[in-house]
């Protein structure tokens, strides 16, 4: 398992590339099964996901392969309806394989994914919309196994605005027979790119990007071709790490009108936000202003960017409270944090943050995805050297991170254990 080096403290300046987002080209890859034929996905990212959705597709029986960007997938004959537990276990969105094999092939079988760092992270919004379109659910030897002669349209009313649940109740819906409606559907932008990509290739979909969201079962749809959105969540991390350093970079290929809150966050702690077409251009501020951050559902302020702003926050002028509204209990990257001298307390879902003069360089582990990305942040403006163990994780969603951050005047090098 390979470490990052990192010696601070620095300040980023210059130009970075927002990559494909990991979190919209994964529900694309799944909808390929629905279409029997050969899809092309353009601007994909290379990270360890999506090798591992590229490994799953492989194991059912569709090959994919990716040249500089773009993922071309043959889903002409999909030869198992199985998902396994090695894959399943190694990225939760294996799970969205389930509905659109149930509705092309009346059959699936895919291991219930586990937990995650930071807790359990239930799939039962995934299997009730199932089941309201007809599917029969049986959990067995910790595998689901779903059948259905005909998926048929249903209402579905999520507690929860969950994306993994909108994700696979969508793709199952889109050949069911009959009219779906979901209420209190995700409106995350990935959400929307996918159901632009399914109307493009002939599904019949409404409402997406709002709570309800209404799919007119088609009886086939074709091969598409599309490009992935750019990814909000590495392009608030890259725009945090110009604040935190207090440095100057400008983000091209990015989408600023899917990160209103986090733009309106990174202002509020003094940085300066500058939009333009596809680019962002932030320069941090001389200190860090503390503020309060609540998380939420799209459109308010990501979870998958509370551990990056708490970092920021770690060396804010005075103290700051971050309530996690999405996952409650999502802070592993807390105690780490703690090992560079932030001062952060801990009470359920709410992290206070008494901000610090200066960080310094410690040895730290990386737990889960972002956790890891808010550890390399307070490496780069920590006093001496950090070392984050375990960048594994990171590469499940960052593309190149070293490559672009060094670009941009980091000091990091990769250290193979
Ligand atoms: C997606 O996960 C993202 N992953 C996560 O990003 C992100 O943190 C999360 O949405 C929230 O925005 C991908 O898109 C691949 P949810 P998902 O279902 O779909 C509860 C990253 O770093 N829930 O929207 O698994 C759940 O416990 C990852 O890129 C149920 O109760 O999240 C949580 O409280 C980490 N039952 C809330 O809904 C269910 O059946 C939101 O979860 C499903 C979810």
């Amino acid at each position: 398992m390979d470490s990052f080096i990192i010696r601070g403290p620095c300040r980023l300046s210059g130009s970075v590339r927002i990559s494909g987002a990991k979190n919209a080209m994964l529900p694309l890859m799944a909808a390929t099964i629905l279409t029997g034929g050969r899809c092309t996905l353009r601007n994909v990212p290379r990270l360890r996901d999506t090798r591992t959705m590229m490994k799953l597709l492989d194991v059912l029986g569709v090959p994919s392969s990716l040249e500089e960007g773009t993922l071309d997938v043959d889903a002409s004959s999909v030869g198992s309806f199985e998902a396994p537990y090695d894959i399943v276990r190694t990225m939760r969105a294996s799970i969205y394989a389930l509905g659109p094999l149930v509705a092309r092939f009346g059959r699936a079988r895919v291991s219930m994914p586990g937990g995650c760092a930071w807790g359990p992270r239930p799939v039962d919004l995934h299997l009730k919309g199932l089941k309201a379109l007809g599917a029969r659910i049986r959990i067995d030897h910790g595998y689901i196994d779903a059948s259905a002669e005909r998926l048929r349209g249903g209402q579905i009313v999520l507690s929860v605005p969950s994306v993994g649940a909108t994700v696979n109740i969508m793709l199952a819906a889109v050949l069911a027979r009959g009219e779906s409606v979901i209420e209190n559907a995700a409106r995350e932008p990935e959400i929307s790119a996918l159901a632009g990509a399914l109307r493009g290739a002939g599904a019949a979909i409404e409402g997406e990007g709002t709570s309800t969201i209404s799919i007119q079962g088609v009886e086939s749809i074709a091969p598409f071709d599309v490009a992935v959105i750019p990814d909000r969540i590495e392009a608030g991390t890259f725009a945090a790490a110009a604040a935190i350093t207090g440095g100057d970079v400008e983000l091209t290929g990015c989408s600023p009108e899917h990160m209103h809150a986090v733009i309106d966050v990174l202002s509020a702690c003094g940085a300066s936000v500058e939009q333009g077409p596809g680019t962002l251009r932030v320069r941090g501020p001389g200190r860090i202003a503390a503020l309060d951050v609540d998380t939420g559902f799209y459109p308010a302020f990501p979870t998958d960017m509370q551990a990056q702003i708490m970092a920021l926050l770690c060396i804010a002028d005075g103290a700051s409270t971050i309530v996690e509204h999405v996952y409650p209990d999502r802070f592993t990257h807390v105690p780490e944090l703690r090992r560079f001298g932030a001062r952060i307390t801990l009470d359920g879902s709410v992290a206070v943050v008494a901000g610090v003069e200066r960080l310094e360089g410690a040895p730290v582990m990386a737990t889960d995805i972002r956790a890891s990305s808010a550890l390399l942040l307070a490496g780069l403006v920590a006093d001496g050297e950090t070392k984050v163990l375990r960048i594994y994780h990171i590469e499940r969603g960052y593309e190149g991170i070293e490559e672009k951050l060094g670009a941009l005047g980091a000091d990091i090098r990769r250290v193979p254990e």
